[in-house]
Parts: structure tokens; C-alpha cells; sequence
């Protein structure tokens, strides 16, 4: 059998680097390269334990080059492609839009054209894309997000995915590239960037500063340990139908304001102090623009057809959450020194 060549992007931010692991360990008889520029979101050190794993290599580029990306399908021959480069954070897509075009829309366009252009037949080739379920807009009190939702997305974050999902389906009814897509709710876990609610959350308890919670704290998210949407894109990728879309949740809806409250019950606990200590840490802030209230995915067909669903209780992810934190302390040091604080103050003076 010949090795199954498969290029991974966006592997050493915080949901790739688990794609990563998994496909590497899972499948010796695969030969994994990751494919990342190291962006602030992105570090090898998400990776260190199979960094030396014979089944695997990393690539430093930008998807945005689409020369650099034709030479290297053209030097590889990839067989299959996971993608989840992105810029990925709602906040920073509001003060500069711009970078999440050029990634999202150009950076996904350019390797779609490395792919379609080097794959001399589309026999078993793929071109799986990793997405989000802010592309659907936001619900009200009631429903979920199906496959059929209707795209109305209103960041420019979730514009800027929602163009690169409908061009992946465009080089699908067009060229007949062969491709799958999946849409994901909120992920939590190992190696997630301090600037999204939850590390944020628990950095800012751990170091007795303010729990920056947007207007009254009322939007509801839906949250799924990341290893479980790993294993969902695992999956996607072996058995999903070629052509297809497929949502991904938790059936785990939590208004932030709740969430939050449950997370410093568990920081008390873990760093041994009083019940109550963390929630006096709760601090009002002025909204998010454009702050979608609801978003909750039904995950039925992928339950259905593929036999998935989500392994942990919220509450049991949350704790293994907060442990890997406190024990990893050199990692979140690392990843909030440098242009971590300026940013901080940036997002401060504006609100
Ligand atoms: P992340 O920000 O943690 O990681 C993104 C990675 O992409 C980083 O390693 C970064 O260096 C890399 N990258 C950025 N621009 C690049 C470029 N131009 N060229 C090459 N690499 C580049 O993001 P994440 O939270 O892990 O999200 C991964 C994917 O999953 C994204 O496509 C995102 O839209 C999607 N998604 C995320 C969530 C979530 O809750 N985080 C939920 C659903 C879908
Ligand atoms: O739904 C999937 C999406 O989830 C992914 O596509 C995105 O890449 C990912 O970043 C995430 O987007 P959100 O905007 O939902 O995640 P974030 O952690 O930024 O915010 C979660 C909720 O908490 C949201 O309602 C805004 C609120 N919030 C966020 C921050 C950073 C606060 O109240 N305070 C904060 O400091």
C-alpha cells in the first residue's frame, strides 16, 4: 500500500494541533504535514509530542502565496487536504476585517487552486473544509442550526467563512473537485488562545484579574470539547458522502453569564479558595458589535450517519479544561507575553 499523503493547515493553532495528533497516531500508514505560517495563534509547542513521529512534517508557509502553494502540491503530490488555517477570533475580525479576508477568502481560494490544478484525476482526492457555525447568524430563543439553515452570517469573521464555504462548494458544482465541509459550534479545551472566553476566563481568575463579560451576558453559545470535534472531523473525512455538509455541536447550550459562574465555582475549588473568591472577578463590559444572541447546532445527521457524538459532560471537559491550564503554565506564559498585553490594551481602551 502506498502512504497516504495528507496536508493538514492551520495544524498548530488550537483545534488543528488536535486534528494533528490524532491523524498522526491514529494512522501510521498516513504521512501528515502540517501546514502553517505561525501566526499569533499558531505554536509548535501545541505539538511537541509527536513532533519527531516518523509519519510527520511541518511545513511554515502562508496559504495566502498561491505560488508557494502550487510548488508545494506539485513537490508532495498530496493525496487529501484537512483545512483550518484561519484567522479565527470574532474581535479581532471587528477592528481588522481585512486580515480575514485575505486568509479566509484568498488564503482558501489560492490552495483550492493548488489542488485542483495538481491533482491530475480527482479519484480518491479530497478537499475537506473546517467551518463554523456563525455562518448560519444568530437564533432566537427557540431552533437549531440544520445543514439547510440559510447562510446569514453578520461578523466579519463568519462573512469571511461563510465566502470560503461557498467557494469550496463553487469549485465542487464547477470543476467537480471532490469536497466535504463541516460546520462547528463553540470548541473548548487544551492549547485555545487567551483571548476567547473561556482561556481568557480562567488566565484572568488565575492571575485575580477582571472577567470581561460582554453586555448582560445573556448570549448563548454551544460548547464542544475539542477532542470530540477531532473526532467528528476524523470521521467527516474517512466516511462522510463526498459532496456533502455536515454540522457539529454539543447539544451543550450555556449562556455566557452561567457558564462563567460555573467556571469560577471550579477555579475556587482548584485553586483552594473561598466559594465566591473568582465570581467578585465578574466585571460588565460594553457588548460585542453585531453580537449574534444564540447559536445552537443540531447535530442529527452526523449522529445519524455516521454514528457520532459527543464523548464528555460539559462539566467533566470544563475540569480537565482548568487542570491542563494550571498544570501548563509555561505555555499560556509564553503565548501571553509580547504583543499579547499591547493587545489587551487596545481591546480595554476601546470598550
Ligand atoms: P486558531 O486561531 O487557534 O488557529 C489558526 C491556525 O491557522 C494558527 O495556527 C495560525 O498560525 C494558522 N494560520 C492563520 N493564518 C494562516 C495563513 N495565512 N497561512 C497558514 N496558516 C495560517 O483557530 P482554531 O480555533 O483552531 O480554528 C481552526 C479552524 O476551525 C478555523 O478555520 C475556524 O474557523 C474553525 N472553527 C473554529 C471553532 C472554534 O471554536 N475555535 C469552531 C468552529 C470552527
Ligand atoms: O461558534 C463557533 C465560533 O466560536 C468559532 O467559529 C470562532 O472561531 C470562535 O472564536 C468562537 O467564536 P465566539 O465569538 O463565539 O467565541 P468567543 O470565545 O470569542 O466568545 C464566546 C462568547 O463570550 C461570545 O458570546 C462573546 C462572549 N465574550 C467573549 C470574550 C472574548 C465575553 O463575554 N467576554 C470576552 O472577553
Amino acid at each position: 500500500m502506498t502512504t497516504k499523503k495528507i496536508l493538514i493547515t492551520g495544524g498548530a493553532g488550537f483545534i488543528g494541533s488536535h486534528v494533528v495528533r490524532r491523524m498522526v497516531n491514529y494512522y501510521p500508514d498516513y504521512h501528515i504535514y502540517n501546514l502553517d505560517k505561525l501566526t499569533y495563534a499558531g505554536n509548535l509547542e501545541n505539538l511537541r509530542d509527536i513532533e519527531n513521529s516518523p509519519n510527520y512534517t511541518f511545513i511554515k508557509a502562508d496559504i495566502v502565496d498561491g505560488e508557494k502553494m502550487h510548488s508545494l502540491f506539485s513537490e508532495y503530490q498530496f493525496d487529501a487536504v484537512i483545512h483550518l488555517a484561519a484567522e479565527s477570533h470574532v474581535d479581532r475580525s471587528i477592528s481588522n476585517p481585512m486580515e480575514f479576508i485575505t486568509t479566509n477568502i484568498v488564503g482558501t481560494v489560492s490552495l483550492l487552486n493548488a489542488a485542483k490544478a495538481n491533482w491530475k484525476t480527482f479519484d480518491e482526492k479530497l478537499f475537506y473544509h473546517v467551518s463554523t457555525d456563525e455562518v448560519y447568524g444568530s437564533l432566537g430563543e427557540e431552533g437549531f442550526f440544520t445543514e439547510e439553515t440559510k447562510y446569514n452570517p453578520h461578523s466579519p469573521y463568519s462573512a469571511s467563512k461563510a465566502s470560503s464555504d461557498h467557494l469550496v462548494r463553487a469549485y465542487h458544482d464547477t470543476y467537480g473537485l471532490p469536497i466535504k465541509i463541516s460546520n462547528c459550534s463553540n470548541n473548548y479545551g487544551a492549547n485555545h488562545f487567551p483571548e476567547k472566553l473561556i482561556p481568557l476566563a480562567i488566565h484572568n481568575i488565575k492571575n485575580n484579574q477582571p472577567i470581561p463579560v460582554y453586555g448582560k451576558g445573556e448570549n448563548v453559545r454551544d460548547w464542544l470539547y475539542v477532542e470530540d470535534h477531532a473526532t467528528a472531523i476524523d470521521l467527516i473525512f474517512h466516511k462522510g458522502k463526498v459532496g456533502a455538509t455536515y454540522n457539529i455541536g454539543g447539544f451543550n447550550e450555556w449562556k455566557n453569564i452561567d457558564l462563567i459562574h460555573l467556571l469560577c465555582r471550579i477555579m475556587d475549588k482548584k485553586l483552594k479558595r473561598a466559594d465566591g473568591t473568582s465570581a467578585k472577578l465578574i466585571t460588565y463590559v460594553k457588548d460585542r458589535a453585531g453580537h449574534d444572541l444564540r447559536y445552537a447546532i443540531d447535530a442529527t445527521k452526523l449522529n445519524k450517519e455516521l454514528g457520532w457524538n459527543p464523548s464528555l459532560q460539559f462539566e467533566e471537559g470544563l475540569e480537565k479544561t482548568v487542570d491542563w491550564y494550571l498544570t501548563n503554565e509555561d505555555w499560556l506564559n509564553h503565548v501571553t507575553s509580547g504583543d499579547y498585553q499591547k493587545y489587551y490594551e487596545v481591546q480595554y481602551t476601546k470598550r
